[in-house]
């Protein structure tokens, strides 16, 4: 396949655009200064803003102000990459502080590495973060006693018909709960920005940005990881005539995104969640009880599995008895879910979370408010939450709901019932482990009270001006080898399927030299890699002490638990 290359490299050099002099094409200019350190305190990167219009199909609806960041290139410069770090609704601002190095690794050095805080995000662009509550306690009054606070309840894959009855019979409350949540976001003081948020418009609004810094007729560069890479394959689509060399990496399935009800795509996002659940206890049993605790002497992957099964059985009898626990088994399979994400944090979450989690669940702390295992339990409680961040009063954001539902198709007459019952599917059918997460910001969205004034939902399938890379991990808790598969087949000729046989939420979970050079080489000199290469993870990246993820590979269990 290296053939394309020789073409793309001459378009593309002969088209490089070095000097930011945009306002001779009438595109306003971004102003760098400092950032502002409540956001990012990298005194290395410059910080602007960008107006754009709110609704770029209505300028009469007014601005949209845009708070954008540059990492500038380390080596001779040779134009821009756009990047946004996923979420949807992460900050890219305060995440290219954390990103810089490894981003400017990836893309070799030779582009300035530009990131912005969507529409919907952050406290410096306007609309910024989405709040439905005016204080933690308003929340936390408004859904107390819900499973929105304590999760679902159910042990195995619902194998107790108690555990289906109690949830279904929630569903009047929770329902009757999320119209009146989709109601107060409407009312919130961001409210009546919710219609202008969404992955089309914020494709626009990187098309804007890109205009006003490389002018517009240079090829627009893009990195996107997660809903980085949603965004990307709507940007592809949507200006395929624009596209330069673009990498997306943990790729949600495009079509399935524009077309589904969101929980129908939620539950396809779960496919390999519980392969991975299962490496991971395989590595621990592989390192032993000296670099996991949780394994005994001649423990295998099934007889840790053992362990969290009863675990998470303590914790749902606890509740189901009535006791007030200080830990529930939804929160801790949430917990757990966010584990699968990074491999690399398997060892300390193993040797020092579980023997906490195990602790608070056997009850060996009476609750003293200043306990430590109950701060500890609060602690893991909290980090549970999905909804990660939190105004300064503690109120929880919903932007990520904002997005995902401003973007989603229409749901009318969806109803709670319907969603728990998909809910218990998934759980038998797609993920024993994962498939009851509650809450996810998918399910809020049938009670939604907007959509997006304009959504994009295909066709992924355009010509584009350049050939992309589709990367992902052979296993991914979230975005699953199937979503980048997608949208490789969609795109057919142009777009390259790159896989790194390993487990974690995009290839940068664990690290792959050969992943990483080929990502450098492509961005650099356009060089693309054998469609379908198989990138292994470097031997010397332990997951567990002496336990590398090609030894998991060799010992995993079976698909099917
Ligand atoms: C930047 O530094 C200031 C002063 O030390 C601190 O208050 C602020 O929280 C820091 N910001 C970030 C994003 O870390
Ligand atoms: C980034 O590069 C530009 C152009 O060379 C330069 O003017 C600017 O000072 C640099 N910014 C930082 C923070 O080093
Ligand atoms: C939640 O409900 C319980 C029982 O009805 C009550 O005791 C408690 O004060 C309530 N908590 C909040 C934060 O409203
Ligand atoms: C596990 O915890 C022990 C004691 O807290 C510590 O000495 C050891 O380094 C930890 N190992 C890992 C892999 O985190
Ligand atoms: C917890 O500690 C704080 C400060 O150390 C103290 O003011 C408070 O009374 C303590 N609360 C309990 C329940 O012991
Ligand atoms: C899931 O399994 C149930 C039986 O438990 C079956 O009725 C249902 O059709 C399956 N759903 C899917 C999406 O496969
Ligand atoms: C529930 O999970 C068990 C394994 O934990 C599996 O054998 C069984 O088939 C699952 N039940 C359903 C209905 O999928
Ligand atoms: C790469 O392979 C995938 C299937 O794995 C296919 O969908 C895609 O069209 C191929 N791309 C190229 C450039 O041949
Ligand atoms: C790009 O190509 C040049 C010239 O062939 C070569 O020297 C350089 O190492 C390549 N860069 C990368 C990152 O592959």
């Amino acid at each position: 396949m290296l053939y394309y290359k020789l073409l793309y490299i001459s378009v593309l050099l002969t088209s490089k655009v070095v000097s930011a002099a945009p306002s001779r094409h009438g595109h306003p200019q971004i102003q760098w200064g400092p950032c502002d350190p409540s956001v990012v305190n990298d005194t290395s990167l410059s910080c602007g803003f960008l107006d754009v219009p709110l609704d770029y199909h209505n300028p009469s609806v007014g601005n949209a102000h845009l708070a954008i960041v540059k990492a500038n290139a380390t080596g001779e410069r040779r134009g821009s990459v756009l990047f946004n770090p996923g979420g949807p609704g992460d900050s890219g601002v305060s995440d290219l502080g954390i990103l810089k190095e490894l981003l400017l690794q990836l893309t070799g050095g030779v582009y300035d590495i530009i990131s912005w805080d969507p529409r919907g995000v952050g406290t410096l662009t306007i609309p910024g973060e989405i709040f439905c509550f005016e204080s933690l306690e308003e929340y936390t009054t408004f859904f107390n006693g819900t499973i929105e606070l304590t999760g679902i309840e159910e042990t195995g894959n619902f194998t107790d018909p108690a555990d289906v009855d109690a949830l279904l019979a929630e569903a009047p409350t929770m329902q009757k709960k999320y119209e009146e949540l989709g109601k107060k976001c409407l009312n919130s003081p961001n409210g009546r920005y919710l219609e202008y948020i969404g992955t089309a418009a914020a494709v626009r609004d990187m098309i804007s940005i890109a205009n006003a810094i490389d002018g517009p007729d240079a090829p627009i560069n893009y990195f996107g990881t997660s809903y980085g890479s949603l965004l990307g394959s709507w940007f592809v689509n949507m200006f395929p005539e624009r596209v330069g060399r673009v990498i997306i990496n943990g790729v949600p399935n495009p079509v399935t995104f524009a077309t589904q009800k969101p929980s129908i795509y939620f539950a396809h996002q779960l496919v390999s969640a519980d392969t991975i659940y299962k490496a991971m206890l395989t590595g621990c049993a592989l390192a032993g009880p000296s670099a996991c605790p949780a394994a005994s002497e001649d423990d295998g992957p099934l007889d840790i599995d053992a362990k969290f099964q009863a675990l998470l059985k303590a914790a749902h009898d606890a509740a189901r008895a009535g006791s007030s626990v200080p830990l529930t088994s939804g929160q801790i399979r949430v917990a757990l879910a966010g584990q699968m994400y990074a491999p690399a944090g398997w060892a300390r979450f193993m040797n020092e979370t579980y023997p906490q989690l195990v602790q608070i669940v056997n009850g060996e702390s009476q609750g003293n408010s200043n306990d430590s295992l109950t701060r500890r339990s609060e602690g893991i409680a909290r980090r549970s939450q999905p909804l990660k961040r939190t105004a300064s009063n503690g109120s929880p954001s919903y932007s990520i709901h904002a997005i995902t539902c401003g973007d989603a198709i229409d749901l009318h007459g969806v109803t709670m019932e319907e969603q728990f019952k998909g809910i218990i599917d998934t759980a038998r059918n797609i993920s024993h482990m994962f498939g009851a997460s509650w809450p996810a910001p998918d399910y809020l969205c049938g009670f939604w009270p907007v959509r997006s004034v304009e959504r994009y939902q295909g066709p992924f399938s355009k010509k584009l001006a350049n050939k992309i890379i589709v990367a992902s991990n052979v296993y991914d808790p979230v975005t699953p080898l199937a979503g980048a598969e997608a949208i490789a087949s969609q795109l057919g000729e142009d777009a390259v399927l790159v896989r790194q046989n390993g487990f974690g939420h995009t290839t940068l979970a664990t690290v792959s030299t050969c992943m990483n050079d080929l990502l450098a080489v492509y961005m650099v000199n356009g060089t693309l890699p054998a469609n379908n290469t198989l990138c292994e993870v470097d031997k010397d990246f332990a997951l567990f002490s002496g336990v590398n993820t090609e030894d998991i590979l060799a010992h995993l269990p079976s698909a099917d638990v």
